[in-house]
This record gives structure tokens, sequence and C-alpha cells, in this order.
């Protein structure tokens, strides 16, 4: 949900406020601008569109600037309402979102201040210049005190040109210290070459006055700890592959196998252990994809440690007075760890006593600094805005979860998650052929995916996908569900993807598939039984290796990410940024 970027130093700001936001596009991409110090005043360039729109830009002189990549909230993407925004002496780039920003609006106006643009973002910028008495910081906490809502914040003033000014809550902000300046960043592949990086927290400013860098917190001057420095394959590059998501894709094996977490030989995992032992309960919150990947983990859980689990999607979990009682574990899964939802859900569930393990793939995030505990996934940065490997990483790190909390109730058998990342190689190896499928779907008016258990899981985030990135209407159904109103939908060559990995419920989920072909829908079967994908009721099948069926969405879902992906290249999208989203949606 929008990238910023700051930089003062030595050099030329323009073309590394560039580079980053080229870095940080993932987070928005309808209108980019950046804006520069120069002789007087500041020098913008601004364009609806992405950062490549900004031609010309990186020939702005200037060594102080800032920069922003929108993912549009208030006001459509238009170059009037992209960042910066200036007022006075100050220049901004936000990232967040101003609850209170229409009475702010309204006192600006009072005063008979004009607003160029429609967003809520604007307002900071009249703020700071009312509160400036001289003192730019000073300014800074008093606008940030009569804010509501998220923001990460880089401003300049025009009386100290070369100073960036920073401020966070509830949005992430890096901050670094590079060879030939200083930086501030949404997220850290932006500035990844720097050797020093540290992260604001919520309530924290910086200053940068371009050889040092100050943190102040409440009450005055603070130090911070440095982050871990990050490495080479942190910084997103798609080498041989056409797009991030395919590349991510073949990155699957390797998710899943980093993501495994054996609970018993870790001596860290001891503290996670004792709660499992205690665990009578567990919720698990979070958003699209997460979630869906929270639906899988129930069906393992409760098959494999007899403990109930209720998933819910974290914007419905914070609005809902959840009941929490003794001995429950929330288990909050995020991605980015920046979700603003999921966020508000895992600190409502601890506020309320329970015991919050957060899962995320981004070190230092801010769910990282909510839960009591957090278990990494190591899909490396996911940037293509579909999330494909952190989905099977997700996976991989529940099941193991789930495998840890049925031995701390005592089951003596429990599966093997050990063959997972090897037969995930050998589906990736196949996922190509998912190019002759797609063609299918081209002319359909909808498409619905189908399947029982842990097929259903594989069935939703299968109609997730190809609607984010193909534009295709798609749902995910309970196969059991179909007669119950949906087979109203099915006539004459509607496309039906059928999930059969569970040999007990094939019957059953077969019995949807003759349902659909008798009304002239067109089956798709992806199965690990060949004696069904033979059928002359499948139109065409998938035929993936067989696994221990609780955990087989983390295969199946694999020719359903593929089939997104050739769809919206069929279809002439950009499958790594699809229209109206983005990657990390840290607003409500
Ligand atoms: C879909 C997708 C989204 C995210 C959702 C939660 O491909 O990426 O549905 O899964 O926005 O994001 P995280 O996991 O970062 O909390």
């Amino acid at each position: 949900m929008c990238g910023i970027i700051g930089y003062t130093g030595k050099e030329q700001a323009a073309p590394k406020l560039l580079l980053g936001l080229k870095r940080l596009e993932y987070r928005g991409y309808d209108s980019a601008g950046i804006a520069v110090s120069s002789e007087g005043g500041f020098s913008v360039c601004k364009k609806k569109g992405r950062v490549s729109e900004l031609n010309g830009a990186e020939k702005i002189k200037g060594v102080c600037g800032v920069g922003h990549t929108r993912w549009a909230t208030h006001g459509a993407p238009s170059e009037r309402n992209a960042h910066p925004h200036a007022f006075g002496r100050f220049v901004l780039v936000h990232n967040g979102i101003i609850e209170n920003y229409l009475p702010l609006k309204e006192e600006c106006e009072g005063r008979g201040e004009k607003f160029i643009s429609e967003t809520d973002s604007e307002v900071i910028a009249h703020l700071l210049e009312y509160y400036d008495r001289g003192d730019v910081l000073a300014a800074l906490k008093e606008t940030a005190a009569r804010l509501e809502g998220s923001y990460a914040l880089a401003v300049m003033c025009r009386d100290e040109p070369n100073v960036l000014y920073a401020a966070r809550r509830k949005s992430p902000l890096i901050v670094g210290r590079g060879k030939e300046g200083l930086y501030l960043a949404s997220d850290v592949p932006a500035i990844a070459e720097c050797g020093e990086l540290y992260s604001l927290c919520d309530g924290e400013f910086a200053v940068l006055p371009g050889d040092k860098i100050r943190f102040y917190g409440e009450e005055g001057e603070i130090k911070k700890e440095t982050m871990k420095l990050v490495s080479k394959s942190d910084i997103p590059e798609k080498g041989e592959y056409a797009h991030f998501m395919l590349k991510e894709m073949h990155e699957i094996p390797a998710a899943i196998a980093n993501s495994l977490i054996n609970f018993e030989d870790d001596f860290c995992f001891s503290a996670i252990n004792i709660v499992l032992c205690q665990t009578e309960y567990i919720q698990i919150v979070a958003c699209g994809t997460a979630y869906h990947s929270g639906i899988a983990a129930k069906y393992a859980i409760e098959a494999l440690a007899r403990v109930p689990v209720e998933v819910t999607v974290a914007s419905e979990y914070r609005y809902r007075d959840p009941i929490v009682k003794k001995g429950t574990l929330v288990l909050a899964v995020s991605q980015s760890g920046e979700t603003a939802d999921t966020l508000a859900a895992a600190e409502l569930a601890k506020e309320r006593g329970a015991t919050v393990i957060a899962i995320t793939n981004v070190p230092d995030s801010s769910i990282t600094q909510i839960a009591h505990f957090v278990l990494f996934t190591r899909a490396g940065r996911e940037i293509a805005v579909a999330a494909t490997k952190s989905f099977n990483a997700q996976l991989a790190l529940l099941f193991s979860l789930a495998v840890a909390l049925a031995k701390a109730k005592g089951r003596e058998t429990v599966p093997s998650l050990r063959p997972l990342p090897a037969l995930a190689e050998e589906v990736v190896s196949e996922a190509e052929k998912m190019k002759e499928i797609a063609p299918m779907l081209l002319g359909a008016k909808s498409v619905y995916f189908i399947g029982r258990g842990a097929d259903y899981c594989a069935a939703l985030e299968g109609s997730l996908k190809l609607k984010e990135i193909s534009y295709l209407p798609s749902e995910g159904y309970p196969a059991g569900e179909l007669k119950h109103g949906t087979l109203a939908l099915i006539d004459k060559g509607t496309p039906v993807i059928a999930i059969l990995m569970q040999e007990g419920l094939s019957e059953k989920t077969m019995n949807a598939v003759f349902e659909v072909y008798a009304r002239g829908g067109r089956v798709i079967l992806v199965t690990n039984l060949p004696e069904y994908a033979a059928r002359k009721e499948v139109y065409r099948s998938v035929l993936l290796p067989k696994c221990e069926e609780l955990f087989s969405p983390i295969l199946s879902v694999i020719p359903l990410q593929a089939l997104a992906y050739y769809t919206s290249l069929a279809r002439g999208n950009d499958p790594d940024k699809p229209r109206n989203l983005a990657k990390s949606v840290t607003v409500e």
C-alpha cells in the first residue's frame, strides 16, 4: 500500500529515488512522483501510472529528496493526487491512511488554506506549515499528535534543504546508512545496499541531516539497535524468468523445505512446545491467501491433534467481539506481517488473554512486535502481488505445527512432512502444462473450483489466484455445496476445476463432477487418483503424485497457481501487477 523513499547525501538524489521506487513498486503502482531540494525550493515530478512514467526525472539536480509510488485510497489515481504533496515550506510523502483528515482539512480551509488534491495526505503538509515555529521536529511531533490512523512519513522543509524528517505509526519505515548517504524506505530491499539499517517503531521519529541519524521517542532522543543486514538474495531480481510470479512458483520446493520445522530438534522451539501442551483451542486469523492456509491448517490440526480450530478472516475477527477462553492459542498468519486487519486481530486477541504466535515471511515486520512468539516462513522475498511460494511455505509451517501439536497431545503416529519438497519439485516441473489448459478459460463468463476438506482449501486459493490476476469471475466451493445453489450457474461449457486428492472422499467429489457433466459443464480434474482422470465425464485432467492427504493442498495448489498465471498472460495482463491491488495491505 504505497512505497516511500528518501535520500540525503553527497550524490544526486533523483537516480537513487527512482531505483528505490522501482524496487517498491509491488506496494502500489497507480501513480508515482519525486521531489528534490533545489535552489530556493523543490523540483517535483509526478505522473499517473508506473514509476517508468517519470521520464526525465533522473535529470533533476539535488542531493536530498523523497519519492512515492501510490496505491490510491482517497482520490482517484491521477497526477494531482500523486505524492509528493507540498504546502508552504514543506513537501512530503505518506504511506497509510489519515482517518480524521476531513475535520483537519476543514480546520485548514477555515484558515483560508487551499487544497490541490483529494488525498488525505495533503492535510499533513498544511499542519506542518501551521505548527512550524522554526523547529521542524517539534512541528512534526505536534502534527503527528493530531493525526488518527496510520502513517509512514518522509518530510522535507525548504529552510533545511538537505535534512530528511521521518515519522511512523502502524506503517513500516526503515532508515539506512549507505556509503554515499542516508536513506528512508518502506521496505528493506529498496535500500538493500545500506551497510546499517534500523526499523522505526510506532511513535518514533528520525532526523537525517545528511551525515548522522538521530532517533526520537515520546521522551526525547533514543538509541536504536541495527537490524540484520540483507543478503544479495533479498534484492528482488527476475533473473531468467519473464515474471516474478513465475520465478516465485519455481522457488516453491525450496520455500517448503526451508519452512518445515522440526519442533523437537530445535532448542528455540521448546517455549512454543510448552504453549502447545497447554493449548485447548486455536483461533487462526488472516486475510486472503493466508486465510486459505489457515483453512488447510484447521483440517490438519483437528485431524492430527484433535484440538478444535476456528479460522476467521481478520477483518471479521477484529469487529466481532471474539470469545477468547483460557488455553486459547491465536495464530496470526501474514506473509508481509503488515496487513492492517491481521495486526488489529492479533492485538485484540492478545488484549483478551490469548497467546499469540505470528507466522510471517518478513523479519522485523510489524506483527513481530505484537506477537508473543514468531515463527518465520522462509520463502524468501515475495514480489509478485499474487502470493504463491509464501502460501506453500505457510502450509509447510502450519503442517509442522499440526504435527508438533499432535505429539504434544500424546499422539504417537504422525505423518511425515519430509517427502513434500521433492514432491513439490516434481509438480512444479510439470506446471508449464497448464499453458494448454488456460485457453479453455478464456471465453468463460465464470469459472468454479470445487473440492472437499483439504481439497476445498486448494479450491479457494485456486479461485482467488485466477480472479486476482486474470480478472475472470470465479468462486471456490465445497464440492457438496454445489447443488445448494451454484449448480444453477453451470451450463454448456462452464469450466469447473475439481480437486480430488483424498481417496476416502473420491466418490463424493466425483458425484459433483457427474452433476456438472450432466449440465454440460467441462470438468478439469486435478487429482492423484489416475482411475478418475480417465473417466469420460472428465474433460481434461492434471495428474499429481500421491502424498499424505491432509497435506495435499501444498501440491494441488501448484497447477492452480500456474493456471492463473497462464490465463493472465493469455488475457494480456501483467500477472505481477494486477489492477487495483498491491502487495502489502497496510490500510483497512
Ligand atoms: C493474494 C494475496 C492476498 C494476501 C492478503 C494477506 O494473492 O496475496 O490475498 O494474501 O492480502 O496478505 P498478508 O499475508 O501479507 O497478510
